[in-house]
């Protein structure tokens, strides 16, 4: 399939294109577009063709949902009922990185939402993915662009490896700003649950409620007979070729450990990456290094996650050995995709 590619930035829309691709939207084709989160790829989410369409493309799971995007406020054509909570939370945070769970409407296929009652929807704050969808006049499923279990895409160029040739159009954009996906709020019972922590943080949460929690299945390793209330949260994900090592605990005895597996590994003739920070670098004797950024700066590290770990796929490494963050604030969004990336591989020093 011809790939159309059109690159512009959130303060220079190319018109032209969003129009041609809400066209692409609403005809049951597949449309990859920014988001402040990470890549989407769309597809109209009332339409069960074009639905299927994402799950085949990805290669995803069939019992995993997707999450439909929209650009209007007013979302009562797509959910059953809106509870208080749920106002409160859109008042607060969209458009931005939450996703709400509601039951959802008839008008929502169980194509869409994989059998289940209810759906997850958010309001993306970029600007080119809400043009999308205003001008496609429906809502677009999107979930990452990515092929699944690879990290998920922040820049246009993860989405080109991922799905060119896949997909009728790809709309590029800046790279993203939060960097890791959206947090998902179940809003289905009386207190809101965590489902998947995100840009959104349970301290900033608890504004809008005190009772916030995590779902347990997000704070443990996956077990067999533990199901986590987001069917997507107990795969493999965001795994790069080699595989993640996360050494955890003080800083300088992370360091020294790191430089001795590092050693060890070179001696059985391994390639070696190291996943450091600005702070941390230079204490590497050898290995390939990739710095995430300062620990100053939670954010840059955030959005710079995913990148990283698709670097060590082009420095064709065995094995990458990765320091850990403190699990506060985003730091436990950017700590929850990193175990995931690690099969949840970790030494405690
Ligand atoms: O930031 C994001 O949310 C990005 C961008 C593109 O908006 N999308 C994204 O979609 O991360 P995806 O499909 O990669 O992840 C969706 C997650 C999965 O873990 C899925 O299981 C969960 O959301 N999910 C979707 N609908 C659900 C539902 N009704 N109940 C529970 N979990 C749900
Ligand atoms: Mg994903």
């Amino acid at each position: 399939m011809e790939t159309k590619v059109s690159i512009m930035s959130e303060y220079n829309i190319d018109y032209e294109a969003i129009k041609e691709a809400s066209e692409v939207i609403k005809i049951g084709g597949l449309v990859v577009f920014p988001t402040e989160t990470v890549y989407g790829l769309g597809a109209n989410a009332l339409n069960e063709e074009a639905v299927k369409k994402i799950f085949e493309v990805k290669g995803r799971p069939q019992d995993n949902p997707l999450i439909i995007h929209v650009s209007d406020f007013d979302i009562s054509e797509y959910v059953e009922e809106i509870p208080e909570i749920a106002y409160k939370l859109i008042h607060k945070f969209w458009p931005g990185p939450l996703t709400l769970i509601l039951k959802k409407s008839n008008i929502i296929p169980y194509t869409t939402s994989a059998g289940l009652d209810t759906i997850g929807i958010r309001m993306p704050s970029n600007v080119i993915a809400r043009e999308l969808i205003r001008e496609s006049k429906v809502p677009i499923a999107a979930p990452s662009a990515n092929i699944s279990g690879r990290p998920s895409p922040t820049d246009v160029k993860h989405c080109i490896e991922d799905l060119g040739g896949k997909v009728n159009y790809i709309l590029g954009g800046e790279s993203s700003d939060v960097g890791v996906e959206s947090t998902i709020v179940d809003c289905t019972s009386e207190n809101i649950c965590i489902l998947r922590p995100g840009g959104i943080t349970i301290e900033m949460l608890k504004e809008v409620d005190k009772n916030v929690y995590y779902d347990k299945a997000i704070l443990s390793k996956p077990k067999d007979n533990f199901r986590p209330k987001a069917p997507g949260m107990k795969y493999r994900h965001y795994a790069p070729k080699a595989p993640v090592k996360i050494i955890c605990g003080d800083l300088q005895k992370t360091i020294a450990k790191i430089n001795e597996m590092v050693q060890n590994y070179i001696d059985s003739n391994k390639r070696v990456g190291i996943m450091a920070t600005d702070e941390t670098r230079h204490y590497y004797k050898s290995g390939n290094i990739v710095s995430l950024g300062s620990r100053e700066n939670i954010d840059d590290i955030g959005k710079n996650l995913f990148a990283a770990l698709r670097k060590f796929d082009d420095m064709d490494v065995d094995v990458i050995l990765s320091e850990a963050f403190e699990e506060v604030g985003f730091g436990a969004a950017i700590m929850n995709r990193l175990k995931k990336s690690a099969g949840f591989d970790i030494i405690q020093v």
